[in-house]
């Protein structure tokens, strides 16, 4: 949400890695039905334009549906500006929606990954930010469709009003997550007081190794 010295942030970098890796052995895994990939938070559309440039590079590029969300339009320009400057914009379903609805507005398929980048629209509003409430209603919806190696990430940040009470949430319900079903990895600035930032992946453990992790 604060602009990285360099893009992809480091922890945008561990989060796209992680996405590459869950869509590869989802594709592997051979489903009968398309998978989806999502960005819970479009704003500028570097994050769609990834899972867009992913989509397209994948084995079988039909069979990865591409979705993003964002509650403003400018959000949305900006991220199907970007597709078009790529040749992109014919991947990506764009929807002028909050991701608390994600569970509505998707369709009925199997999720590889969905990336949350929380907080504001750099160079945006800064009042309208992502909320405790809202997050933690869409990773529930996006949990719930979670094909087995799936992701979700969420890359959050204290430093603006309510960003710590919104990690601090997300890490609670993280850590809810039964360890037989679920790795949680939380990966958290540690010589940083204000304005930290982390990653919160979400993986969805094939039922071999959940087996595994209840010993
Ligand atoms: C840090 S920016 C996202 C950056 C983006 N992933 C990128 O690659 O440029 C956070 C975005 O979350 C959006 N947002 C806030 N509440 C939301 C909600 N309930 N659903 C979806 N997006 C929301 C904001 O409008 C803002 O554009």
């Amino acid at each position: 949400m604060s602009k990285p010295l360099s893009r992809p942030s480091l922890l945008d970098a561990l989060a796209h890695s992680a996405v590459q890796r869950a869509l590869a052995a989802i594709v592997k895994q051979a489903l009968p039905t398309p998978c989806l990939l999502v960005d819970a938070t479009a704003g500028n559309g570097h994050d769609t334009c990834f899972l867009a440039a992913l989509a397209q590079n994948s084995a079988t590029p039909q069979a990865v549906q591409v979705h993003s969300f964002d509650v403003q339009q400018a959000a949305l320009d900006a991220t199907a500006a970007r597709l078009a400057a790529q040749g992109l914009g014919h991947i990506a379903q764009l929807h002028h929606a909050g991701h608390e609805q994600a569970g509505q507005l998707l369709p009925a398929l199997p999720l590889a990954a969905a990336v949350f980048n929380l907080g504001y629209l750099p160079s945006g509003d800064k009042q309208i930010v992502t909320t405790p409430a809202n997050t933690l209603t869409a990773v529930g919806a996006l949990l719930s469709k979670l094909a087995d190696q799936g992701v979700v990430s969420l890359h959050y940040y204290t430093g603006h009003a309510g960003g710590a009470a919104e990690a601090k949430a997300l890490l609670a319900y993280a850590a809810t997550l039964p360890a037989q079903g679920w790795r949680v990895v939380n990966c958290h600035d540690a010589n940083r007081e204000r304005a930290s930032e982390g990653l919160v992946l979400l993986e969805k453990l094939p039922r071999k190794a959940a087996r595994r992790a209840t010993g």
